[in-house]
């Protein structure tokens, strides 16, 4: 009998779950291990809100991890996929839809001059960096703590605190060979990147970062920061990477290269360009793209790369956002929600920070008195507050990301009224915290 035709609780679900699927989920953080407590099964989405299996509403924060940005089932999204899929699921062979996505994506993001379509961020930047090792002919890569890359061997290194790590790998099962080349270096530290130049001044192949990062909590790099970066990846012959999977269309429409005015050498989308089906991209300078198989030796493929649904997914997606007031209204919504919060928790005096950039935001139980600029300060908020308030909120039917790590993202169909729902049960909690 089918799951979906009977009517389980969450736990019951969540019990069952993990005696098939290791922790009882596909992917580690929607298991709620950072927060405690039983995950939520959903069983349908629409616009900002999701419904779960005990029928139980929520409005979203999550938007599956930043895909959707239009919100949920957005219906010219549905319509485009509904289309291609009575067109067939697949080809295995060229569709003009993978151009159409790609024209879409260049027009944009035009540093992009040629873009190849991988199924998700982590084979994007993976592959990316594969490439940018080709072009050089070097081997060291660098990135920064608390930026995530996916989860391919090389980019998952833990840095330590301070000072450089090399091959120190996160998780078992990723040999320290792998990571013998990684460099992982503290976010918006400006004399360890060029210190770490300086000492290996032809080693470098590229430096990979998330623009903005997003994967712990949500950081700013300075302004001097990406200028150094981009400068001092020319003067070595390093390419700069820009892994834009999740501040892609997300907090500038153009993404953080335009917000920033940085051109890098490669750039890795996915999410908003797959409009919540299975999607990532890399593209860059065409000399350096050119490299790839089979224009050139640096080998990459995928069978279902490029799928024409997903490409109708993510073209709809970006047609829907392209739209006169879309983005702004998302950035607009995003930022009420970030300064009411921050005011309510200026009323009831507790410690508090948060930004937002476009539809992208984050905040923090911290007393540091500012916003957080590296991984070690981001380290120092106060996360069983956090928890406590993510537990208050879900219970309120409002679904935030489960980690005081995660950035957090509104859709284009959260109204006044939904971030007015969102500052009233904050305050409920900064009240009686
Ligand atoms: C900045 C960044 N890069 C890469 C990835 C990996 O993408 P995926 O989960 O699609 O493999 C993520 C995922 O959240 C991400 O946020």
């Amino acid at each position: 009998m089918s799951i979906s035709n009977l009517h389980f609780s969450n736990t019951e679900l969540f019990a069952r779950a993990q005696k098939i699927i290791p922790g009882g989920v596909n992917s580690p953080v929607r298991a709620f291990k950072a927060v405690g407590g039983t995950p939520v099964f959903f069983t349908h989405a629409k616009g900002a809100y999701l419904w779960d299996v005990e029928g139980k509403s929520y409005l979203d924060y999550v938007g599956s991890w930043g895909p959707m940005i239009l919100g949920h089932a957005d219906p010219e999204v549905i319509e485009a996929v509904i289309a291609q899929v009575r067109q067939g699921l697949g080809f295995g062979a060229p569709s003009p839809l993978e151009i159409q996505l790609a024209e879409k994506i260049q027009s944009l993001m035009p540093s992009l001059q040629k873009i190849r379509c991988v199924n998700s961020g982590t084979e994007a930047t993976m592959s990316a960096i594969r490439l940018a090792r080709g072009f050089t002919g070097r081997n060291k890569i660098i990135k920064f703590n608390g930026c995530y890359h996916g989860h391919a061997d090389g980019l998952l290194v833990m840095a330590g605190s301070g000072g450089l790590t090399f091959g120190n790998p996160s998780s078992p099962g990723v040999p320290s060979s792998t990571t013998w080349h990684t460099l992982s270096l503290d976010y918006n530290n400006l004399e360890q990147l060029k210190q770490t130049f300086e000492e290996r001044p032809e080693d470098i192949a590229a430096v990979i970062l998330e623009p903005i990062a997003g994967n712990m909590n949500m950081v700013m790099p300075t302004p001097q920061f990406l200028q150094a970066l981009r400068a001092l990846c020319t003067q070595y012959g390093a390419l700069l990477i820009f892994d834009e999977v999740m501040t892609g269309f997300r907090v500038h429409l153009q993404g953080a290269q335009t917000l920033f005015n940085i051109t890098p050498d490669l750039t890795c989308l996915g999410k908003i360009i797959g409009g919540g089906m299975p999607v990532g991209a890399f593209g860059g300078r065409a000399e350096i793209m050119s490299h790839l198989s089979p224009e050139g030796p640096v080998y990459q493929a995928g069978t279902l790369s490029g799928n024409p649904v997903a490409m109708a997914a993510g073209i709809a997606t970006l047609e829907g956002l392209s739209r006169l007031g879309v983005f702004e209204l998302v950035s607009e919504r995003t930022s009420q929600l970030v300064s009411g919060l921050k005011a309510v928790a200026a009323q009831y005096q507790v410690p508090f920070q948060a930004l937002s950039q476009g539809g992208m935001f984050g905040f923090y139980f911290t007393d540091l008195g500012r916003l957080p600029s590296t991984l070690e300060d981001v380290q120092k908020s106060d996360l069983t507050r956090f928890n406590q308030f993510f537990h208050h909120m879900l219970d309120h039917g409002i679904y935030l990301a489960p980690s005081g790590f995660e950035a957090g993202f509104v859709s284009y169909r959260h109204s006044a009224s939904d971030i007015q729902k969102t500052l009233d049960t904050a305050e409920l909690f900064f009240k009686n915290g």
